[in-house]
């Protein structure tokens, strides 16, 4: 073939690592769980921003300063994103890849969460507690949609790599990392549990 590929957006996805999740998990969603008991203004801010839902995004969300477990996780996740980092073929110029924010997300039946990217970042993720079988995956759109003007659109037989949407299941134990400009959605909760993720920011600095 004559033609070949540039200009690839990446996204990562690994589990945490290779045992013990399902007790660290536990404790992050226990923990999940008295935040969202604790951060009234969490609720409030939820109740207009994340309808049916509790996040800590604008209330608390720098959970890896403050709190053991979540500072736990954030060592568990830099290995990741430093990993990613190198794939990106990123010069750092002698700064490392630093956590900036860490939130948490409930999704309770029926609450979504719309299109968005991540701003003041590089790097961006989300890391899933607690995902009862049927609840909502990760969907990304392709960073060009925008731009395709006349296009026609792509077949239904589309190779997956190129259609102009792609979504990760979320599966409790793994990492999902993106560069922070990649816009992405969760669909509506439509099973009668609670999906619980956490999400973060890097910077490098
Ligand atoms: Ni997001």
């Amino acid at each position: 073939m004559p033609v070949r590929s540039w200009f690839p957006t990446l996204i990562y996805s690994e589990p945490l690592q290779p045992s013990g999740l399902v007790r660290f998990n536990a404790e992050l969603a226990d923990e999940c769980r008295r935040l969202r008991e604790f951060d009234a203004a969490g609720r409030r801010w939820s109740a207009k921003n994340y309808l049916g839902g509790y996040t800590s995004y604008a209330s608390m969300n720098e959970l890896h300063r403050f709190s053991s477990t979540f500072s736990a996780l954030e060592k568990k996740l830099l290995r990741h994103a430093r990993a990613f980092a190198r794939t990106l073929d990123l010069d750092l110029h002698g700064r490392t890849v630093r956590m900036s924010d860490c939130w948490v997300n409930i999704m309770p039946p029926m609450t979504a969460h719309s299109l968005h990217l991540h701003p003041l970042s590089f790097l961006s993720g989300t890391y899933y507690v607690s995902t009862p079988r049927g609840c909502p995956g990760l969907k990304f759109e392709d960073p060009r949609l925008s731009k395709f003007m006349a296009a026609p659109p792509k077949l239904a037989s589309a190779r997956p790599s190129h259609r102009t949407h792609v979504t990760y299941p979320a599966v409790a134990g793994h990492v999902i990392l993106f560069e922070s400009w990649l816009r992405h959605e969760v669909a509506a909760n439509r099973i009668d549990e609670e999906r619980i993720s956490i999400s973060f920011n890097f910077q490098w600095a």
